[in-house]
C-alpha cells in the first residue's frame, strides 16, 4: 500500500521517493492513513472532545497556537516552553503506532485535528454535539500554499508543474479531495451552535479580536494583555524566528522545517501563481460552487 511515487527533491537538494495518494471509501489519503483506515473509521468521539476541522493549508498550525495560548491564558513564559502538539486523527507517521490509537487513550478534555470531509468524519462527533472550530481560508491561497507544501513535504506526492497542480486541486484529485465540498460541507452546519467558524483572512486582519471569540467560545476570558502577548508571539515573524526552537525535540520523516512551513503567510499570495486564464477559470468555478451558500471570500487585503 506504499507505492513510491516520482522522485522529488528535498530541501537539501537530496532526492527521495515521493508517495503516491490512494483512494479508500473515496477519499483520497496518504498511504500511512490507509493502513489504518478501519481503526480511523471506527474512532468514536466524547462529547467533551474539540475538534479542529481544516482542508489542509488554511492556518491549522497558527490555529493550534492560538489555542494552545488560550489554554495558557496568554502567559508567554508557560507558552515558550509548551510542546502541546495536537494530535491529527488521520495522521500516521510510517515509523510510529497511528495517532488515533494514542488519541483513543488520551484523558479528557481531547483537542484533535481533522481533515476529512463531513462526508468521511466519525457520525459520534456530530451525535455528541462536540464543539468543532473550522477553519476557512480562501481557495486561490490554499491552493498555492498546497502546491508548496508538496514540494518540501516528504510524505505528500510530487505535484508535478503548478498548472497540472491547480488543475487537480480544482477537480479534487488531491489529498482530503475537493475543498469545495470540504467548506460547503462544514457550511452547512453553521447554524449549530457548537459549530465555530474562523476565517484565515480575518485572522490576518485581527488575530487579538478572533483569538478572543475562538477563546468564548471554548468557555474562556481572555484578559487585554493575554490577548496583547497572544497578538505578539503568534505573528508569521514570531512563529517563523520561534518554532523551530520551541519544537526543537520533534523529528518528522516530512523532512522539513518549522521556517520552511512558514512560506509566506500572506492574503493574496495566488496572485503571483495564477496566470490571467487560470484566474478567470478559478472565479467561475468559485462562482458555480459557491452559489446559494453565503459564503464569501476575501481574496486580499
Ligand atoms: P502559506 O503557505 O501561504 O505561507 P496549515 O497549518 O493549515 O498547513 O496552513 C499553513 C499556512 O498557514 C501556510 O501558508 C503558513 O505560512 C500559514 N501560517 C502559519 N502560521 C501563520 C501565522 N502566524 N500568520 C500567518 N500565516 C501563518
Amino acid at each position: 500500500d506504499h507505492k513510491p511515487g516520482p522522485v522529488g527533491k528535498g530541501a537539501a537538494g537530496d532526492e527521495y521517493k515521493k508517495p503516491q495518494v490512494v483512494l479508500v471509501d473515496g477519499l483520497l489519503v496518504m498511504p500511512g492513513t490507509l493502513r489504518h483506515w478501519e481503526k480511523i473509521k471506527s474512532f468514536q468521539a466524547r462529547p467533551d472532545d474539540i475538534f479542529i476541522a481544516s482542508y489542509p493549508k488554511s492556518g491549522l498550525m497558527w490555529t493550534t497556537q492560538v489555542m494552545n495560548m488560550i489554554k495558557l491564558h496568554g502567559d508567554v513564559e508557560a507558552y515558550k516552553v509548551d510542546k502541546t502538539l495536537i494530535p491529527f486523527l488521520e495522521f500516521c507517521r510510517p515509523d510510529e503506532e497511528p495517532a488515533v490509537e494514542k488519541i483513543n487513550n488520551l484523558p479528557s478534555p481531547r483537542v484533535i485535528n481533522i481533515h476529512a470531509p463531513i462526508s468521511h468524519i466519525s457520525k459520534s462527533i456530530l451525535e455528541n454535539k462536540c464543539k468543532v472550530i473550522c477553519i476557512l481560508r480562501n481557495p486561490k491561497d490554499v491552493a498555492v500554499s498546497f502546491y508548496h507544501f508538496h514540494t518540501f513535504n516528504n510524505m505528500l506526492p510530487n505535484p508535478g508543474t503548478w498548472s497540472e497542480f491547480l488543475q487537480n486541486f480544482m477537480i479534487g484529485k488531491v489529498g482530503f479531495n475537493s475543498w469545495f465540498d470540504h467548506v460547503k460541507g462544514w457550511w452547512s452546519l453553521r447554524e449549530q451552535p457548537n459549530i465555530f467558524f474562523l476565517f484565515y483572512e480575518e485572522m490576518k486582519k485581527d488575530l487579538g479580536y478572533e483569538a478572543g471569540r475562538l477563546a468564548s467560545f471554548l468557555g474562556h476570558d481572555l484578559s487585554p494583555e493575554a490577548i496583547k502577548n497572544l497578538v505578539k508571539q503568534l505573528s508569521f515573524n514570531a512563529m517563523k524566528a520561534n518554532m523551530d526552537e520551541k519544537f526543537s525535540n520533534l523529528s518528522s520523516p516530512a523532512g522539513f522545517t518549522f521556517k520552511q512551513f512558514l512560506r509566506k503567510g500572506q492574503v493574496g499570495d495566488w496572485k503571483n501563481h495564477f496566470t490571467v486564464a487560470q484566474n478567470e477559470v478559478m472565479d467561475q468555478l468559485i462562482t458555480d460552487q459557491l452559489q446559494g451558500t453565503s459564503l464569501d471570500f476575501c481574496y486580499e487585503l
